[in-house]
């Protein structure tokens, strides 16, 4: 059921972005585990979703889904396989934030919240503080799947990241 209630979410904000030839590429590129960027950024929008919906009913606080979801999909948009060691990457975890945030503008037209959560989501390694609160929960989104497909070596949204 909460499956079918993401697919919708996914593909009424973010279709372009997850039927775009750079988005399909991600999935050729490992992120964590057997896990590809592409399953893992299908899993930080999800969970995005998740929290979303729970601010909403248990605080009254409301989210820009749409925003929420395009950002969470673009976050690690950088398109390349950290895991290769090359030269234009290096330092990835510190860089590639920036490098998702320049490819994600050249590709898509982004908004003000969208810039803010993929420039910031490696907060506390890069400096700069989230601006908003749909890039404070992307930040927590992301390094709750990034630690369970790193400790299980798999996503629990691999499912639904295999319907795009
Ligand atoms: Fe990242
Ligand atoms: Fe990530």
């Amino acid at each position: 059921m909460r499956e079918i209630i993401y697919h919708r979410a996914l593909l009424k904000y973010g279709a372009d972005i997850l039927y775009s030839p750079g988005m399909q590429l991600e999935k050729e590129f490992l992120q964590h585990g057997d896990v590809s960027v592409f399953a893992h950024s299908v899993a930080a929008a999800c969970t995005c979703l998740l929290f979303a919906r729970l601010l909403r009913k248990y605080l009254k606080i409301r989210l820009n889904e749409r925003a929420l979801v395009r950002g969470a999909l673009l976050h690690d948009y950088f398109l390349y396989d950290w895991h290769v060691p090359d030269k234009s990457h290096r330092l990835h975890g510190f860089f590639h934030a920036r490098r998702a945030l320049q490819n994600a503008s050249r590709d898509f037209a982004l908004g003000k919240i969208e810039q803010d959560m993929i420039a910031k989501h490696m907060f506390p390694l890069n400096l700069r503080p989230p601006a908003c609160r749909e890039s404070v929960v992307l930040c927590i989104a992301d390094k709750l799947c990034a630690a369970d497909e790193t400790l299980t070596a798999r996503s629990r949204y691999q499912k639904i990241s295999r319907r795009y």
